[in-house]
């Protein structure tokens, strides 16, 4: 199967990653020749984590040919799927969507990896929106097992089905959700985030030991703040906005700590700061 992602970030590179490790042709792309770079770089050292743990049996390199790195999107003509993961901005996304109107085939699949805009809305800039859907990954791709499918309002079920097929191909396991904020998971990550923050907040504890509560109290592999900070603090609060502009509910409502850390340039582990230091 030929399959174009677009975006070659943390998401992007490692659904072009687990895409190559099931056999297919995959076509990475981006307008940034430096992402594209050190896309190539962090797939062959997680290819070769893999590949020594006996968990992929071709070699990195024998998975790596399998993909090719350009900035040229127009080489992913006649691709089955097209899976979009460039900056959660509905601007950036209906840009680009708008390219896609013209390379991508009838029958072909256009799927988000967004965390949090609306499949709906997103759908609206789409040629043919029944042939679009939510495919959302998690972080890091090559390890966590789930994707999480969302189906939009005019999402053809031909469609839902196939990317279940695709997924499974992938050894991954989905889940479908309808098309409201958040989906499943942010909608119940974030608020776990956001009262982790608020209890450091009103000083009920520090970050350590919040963190300590629910990775031994509740065999979490990360706290919340810990996983707060590997996600990124600026990507938590532009989810928590969303969330809160669209259920207009407090319980999304970013705290100011939050607030204050993203307008530091505090924004985690990609920074080297957020709650902890890197
Ligand atoms: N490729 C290959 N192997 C990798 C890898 C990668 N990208 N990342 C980690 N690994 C491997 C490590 O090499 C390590 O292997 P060994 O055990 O053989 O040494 C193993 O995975 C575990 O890694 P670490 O020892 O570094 O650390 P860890 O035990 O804490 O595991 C983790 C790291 C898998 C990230 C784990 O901490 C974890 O599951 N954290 C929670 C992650 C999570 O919740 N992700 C979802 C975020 S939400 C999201 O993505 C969506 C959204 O919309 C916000």
């Amino acid at each position: 199967m030929k399959v174009t992602v677009i975006g070659a970030g943390t998401m992007g590179r490692g659904i072009a990653q687990v895409f190559a490790q099931a056999g297919n042709d995959v076509i990475l792309t981006d307008v940034y020749p430096k992402a594209l770079e050190n896309a190539a770089g962090e797939i062959l050292k997680s290819l070769g984590k893999l590949h020594s743990k006996g968990v992929i049996q071709d070699s990195p390199e024998t998975v790596q040919k399998r993909i090719i790195f350009t900035g040229d999107l127009s080489q992913g003509k006649n691709s089955e799927i097209y899976i979009e993961a460039v900056l959660e901005r509905f601007e950036v996304k209906s840009d680009l969507y708008k390219k896609l109107n013209d390379l991508a085939g009838d029958d072909s699949i256009i799927a988000s990896n967004t965390s949090s805009i609306s499949i709906n809305a997103l759908s609206s800039v789409i040629r043919k929106p029944e042939n679009f859907i939510g495919l959302h990954f998690f972080n890091p791709v090559p390890i966590m097992k789930l994707v999480e499918i969302i189906k939009g309002e005019r999402t053809d079920p031909n469609v839902v089905k196939k990317s279940l097929d695709i997924v499974k191909q992938l050894g991954k396991v989905p889940v479908t959700s309808n098309d409201f904020p958040g989906f499943i998971s942010n909608r119940i990550l974030m608020p776990l985030i956001r009262e982790a923050i608020l209890t450091l907040e009103e000083g009920v504890s520090t970050k350590e030991d919040i963190d300590q509560t629910l990775k031994l109290g509740m065999n979490h592999p990360m706290g919340p703040l810990e996983l707060a900070d590997f996600i990124g603090l600026d990507v938590v609060q532009d989810i928590m906005k969303v969330l809160y502009e669209e259920f207009g509910n407090s319980r999304f409502m970013p705290p100011i700590t939050l607030r204050n850390l993203v307008n530091a340039r505090k924004l985690g582990r990609k920074s080297g700061e957020g709650f902890y230091k890197y």
